[in-house]
């Protein structure tokens, strides 16, 4: 569990019915970098002038970056697991890899909230970004995705969804963070649609009208669900899912942007190797014969006040490491923790 007093980041928010995923890229030089920096201590303040405007509108957004980019912009110590995205291939099915270094998952129940919240954001971004990939995405009926069956249904909540999603004492520096990983999806709907509805039941694992998980005697072992389904010595793994669907109809684009998070990469990737590779390895997912990934990119999520610190050089360790009552923390003279040498390792990062 995270310690107490460490907040994080709007991960556990509810899903909504809009959202925007924007993925940018940093533009090298230290003045960039710097903007990037100025811009962190601002996320929270920016969430909370534009979702004032309409109370009831549960807008919230969450900030990650990428391993490169957390190198680049605030040096060591870096959070445990982050790495570059993996990419996956099997025969025709690819989990790319693509450009990313920061990730913005914008939630609200309007989508003028979101809107506004990501130009706000990036006006003041400026020139220190490039937006590589952005999204919008929409509520589909009673949360079905985009091939039509409901979506979320088995995601961990309340305090189940905290267990599964925030970083505890197993990185204690970044206690209150999290790791998302995001993939857009693109789907062959006129595929998919001529399928008969019991053999796409049979390819997700559960009906399509009531949402009821097929029973075990009858899921396929290649269905969607029993490849995500993770056990660990007999408990279940779970992260944290918000896909939203998207599309351009005159395009013929019609697509699910996959969001997952979780206190490690590690189960994600597991997922993810699941349904391209094979459980075991040939036995994969059907959904990808009908889904292709066109975007993959692994980002952590620090907490939001570890994100509200980094503006200060030297002073993520500080935030990230809240003072255990038995080992006060010794400070520099510089007023930072004796956590790793930021300063250095920035400059030369
Ligand atoms: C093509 C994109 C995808 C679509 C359209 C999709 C759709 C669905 C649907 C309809 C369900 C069943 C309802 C539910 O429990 O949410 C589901 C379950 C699930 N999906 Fe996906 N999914 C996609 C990609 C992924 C990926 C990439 C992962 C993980 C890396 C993933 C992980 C899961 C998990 C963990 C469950 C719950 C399984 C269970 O406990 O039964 N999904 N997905």
């Amino acid at each position: 569990m995270p310690m107490p007093d460490t907040e994080p980041q709007a991960v556990d928010s509810p899903i909504t019915a809009s959202a925007i995923f924007i993925v940018m890229t940093l533009t090298p030089g230290d003045d960039h970098a710097s903007t990037v920096r100025d811009w962190c201590g601002d996320v929270a303040a920016f969430v909370r002038s534009v979702g004032k405007r309409v109370p009831s509108g549960y807008l919230s957004c969450v900030c990650g970056f990428g391993s490169h980019a957390w190198d680049t912009l605030f040096g060591a110590p870096r959070p445990a697991q982050l790495h570059p995205f993996r990419e996956i291939r099997a025969g025709e099915r690819v989990a790319v890899a693509t450009p990313g270094d920061i990730l913005l998952h914008i939630r609200a129940s309007h989508m003028d909230l979101c809107f506004e919240l990501a130009t706000q954001m990036l006006e003041r971004l400026g020139d220190a970004v490039t937006v590589v990939d952005e999204v919008h995405g929409f509520r589909n009926f009673d949360m079905r995705s985009m091939i039509g069956f409901v979506d979320g249904t088995e995601n961990p909540q309340g305090r189940e969804a905290t267990k599964f999603t925030i970083i505890g004492d197993e990185d204690a520096t970044f206690a209150g963070g999290s790791y998302v990983l995001v993939q857009k999806y693109l789907h062959d709907m006129k595929g998919w649609n001529a399928l008969p509805v019991e053999t796409q039941e049979n390819i997700i694992g559960r009906r399509k009208l009531s949402d009821i998980e097929l029973a075990s005697d009858v899921k396929p072992s290649n269905s969607h669900s029993s490849l995500t389904t993770l056990d660990e010595n007999g408990e279940e793994m779970k992260i944290l899912r918000d896909n939203m669907p998207f599309g351009r109809v005159g395009d013929k684009e019609f697509g699910t942007y996959f969001i997952g998070y979780a206190r490690s990469p590690a189960p994600i990737e597991q997922m993810l190797e699941n349904m391209f590779i094979g459980r075991p390895p040939g036995n994969y997912d059907r959904l990808l014969d009908f889904s292709r990934a066109v975007t993959g990119g692994l980002f952590f999520v620090p907490s939001a006040d570890l994100l509200e610190a980094l503006v200060e050089p030297g002073a993520q360790a500080a935030a990230a490491s809240a003072p255990q009552p038995d080992a006060p923390a010794a400070a520099n003279g510089d007023g930072s923790l004796n956590i790793g040498s930021l300063k250095e390792q920035r400059h030369h990062a």
